[in-house]
């Protein structure tokens, strides 16, 4: 597949060259992305447009997309485990004061976010970091926006230790508390049969992170990359040809559109942030200020935007993107269109 798409890259860049268009810029920012390109083996860039024809062919489309499989975990076999999961992801009692679940920064019935910059803890303080959404995050690369958990199961213990979130003070404490309750005694053994002690600070996070896996949102973009030409309308239809053509889908690509590699937030035009990112899990210089690419599944519904929660609004986000990864300042029509798409992303019916 990677070996693919890069032999896809090497073509069409050479023929983007040959043919002479200007829509991505001049040669200094090709030569970014090509560098880009190297870091991660994923997919090109503009340049996938073919002898200047407009319209997205469906080979190219499956270059930069994949629809959202029907499941990423055997919900039957796993029910146990799974109505565990989310009995912990909706209870207080993991918090130290019996007041914060991991429902309180990652609604169910709010598209996985809190609609809020950062997010109050335990005592009501905030850490600097937006609240990403947990709908579809199974599907990343990693976890967080630096990457530093390598899945779900993995994350899921981090927020209860972690003293300005859930608070508690170790994972013995967590374990004594949950032994105290019936409920749990019950539902652990029958998630996970064959331990003789099943109340561990471990199945905690395989059973939530079980729970997170089935939080995945198929929208009507997924019927459209399956073939259903009448799931978009034609602004949704445009917005995607500008997402892909301005060179959007070379971050933003693949099953969850991003979630899947790494990259520089001011990438072409410097963006001023005091996060050094990924720089914190790899020490490496070259780290600094690079972020997990956010999946744009459900981002209308997922305001405000960036690892700060800083920037208030879509448009917003879509014109500093623009400018920031890009080098490109776009106009009310561009946004528009690309808004437009990027609502088809929403989940067809919101758990
Ligand atoms: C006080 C608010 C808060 C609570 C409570 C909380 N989280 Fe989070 N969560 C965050 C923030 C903020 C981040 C981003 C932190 C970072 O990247 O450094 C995050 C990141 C995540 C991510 C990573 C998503 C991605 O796209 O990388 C997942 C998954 C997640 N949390 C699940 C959980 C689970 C499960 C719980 C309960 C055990 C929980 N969270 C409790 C605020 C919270
Ligand atoms: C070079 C890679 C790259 C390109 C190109 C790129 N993005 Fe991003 N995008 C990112 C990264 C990295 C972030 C996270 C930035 C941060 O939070 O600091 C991001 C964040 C976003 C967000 C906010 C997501 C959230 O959950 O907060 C939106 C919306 C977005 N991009 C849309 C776009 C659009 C539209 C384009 C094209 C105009 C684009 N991006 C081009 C890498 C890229």
């Amino acid at each position: 597949m990677k070996i693919f798409l890069f032999l896809a890259f090497i073509v069409s860049s050479y023929s983007y060259a040959q043919s002479g268009h200007d829509h991505q810029g001049d040669a200094k920012k090709k030569d970014d992305h090509h560098s880009e390109m190297h870091d991660d083996g994923h997919h090109g860039m503009g340049g996938m447009m073919h002898g200047g024809h407009h319209k997205l062919d469906k080979a190219t489309l499956k270059q930069f997309f994949e629809p959202l499989p029907a499941s990423i975990i055997d919900e039957k076999k796993h029910a146990a485990l799974i109505a565990l999961g989310k009995k912990l992801y909706l209870d207080p009692k993991l918090s130290v004061n019996d007041t914060i679940s991991c429902n309180s920064c990652h609604q169910l019935n709010n598209f996985g976010v809190d609609s809020q910059p950062t997010s109050p803890g335990h005592e009501g303080k905030r850490g600097g970091r937006n609240s990403p959404t947990t709908f579809n995050a199974a599907l990343h690369i990693a976890q967080f926006w630096d990457g530093r958990a390598k899945d779900v199961e993995e994350q899921a213990l981090g927020p209860i230790l972690n003293p300005i979130e859930m608070g508690m003070p170790n994972e013995a404490a967590v374990v004594d508390k949950l032994k105290k309750i019936d409920e749990y005694k019950a539902m652990f053994a029958e998630a996970f049969k064959d331990e003789k002690d099943p109340i561990q600070y471990k199945n905690v996070g395989k059973a939530i992170g079980a729970f997170e896996r089935t939080l995945i949102t198929p929208s009507r973009f997924d019927d459209f990359l399956k073939g259903d030409e009448n799931a978009l309308n034609d602004a949704e239809k445009r917005g995607l040809q500008k997402f892909v053509h301005m060179g959007c889908a070379n971050c933003h690509n693949g099953v969850a559109i991003g979630g899947n590699s790494y990259k520089k937030i001011g990438l072409v035009e410097e963006y001023k942030t005091s996060d050094v990112g990924r720089f914190a899990v790899t020490g490496l210089e070259t780290d600094k200020k690079v972020f997990k690419v956010p999946s744009l599944r459900n981002i209308t519904k997922t305001a405000p935007y960036f690892h700060d929660g800083s920037v208030k609004t879509l448009d917003e986000a879509i014109e500093e993107m623009a400018e920031h990864q890009l080098g490109r300042k776009v106009g009310p029509g561009f946004v528009e269109d690309v808004k437009a798409f990027l609502g088809a992303l929403t989940a067809k019916d919101s758990k």
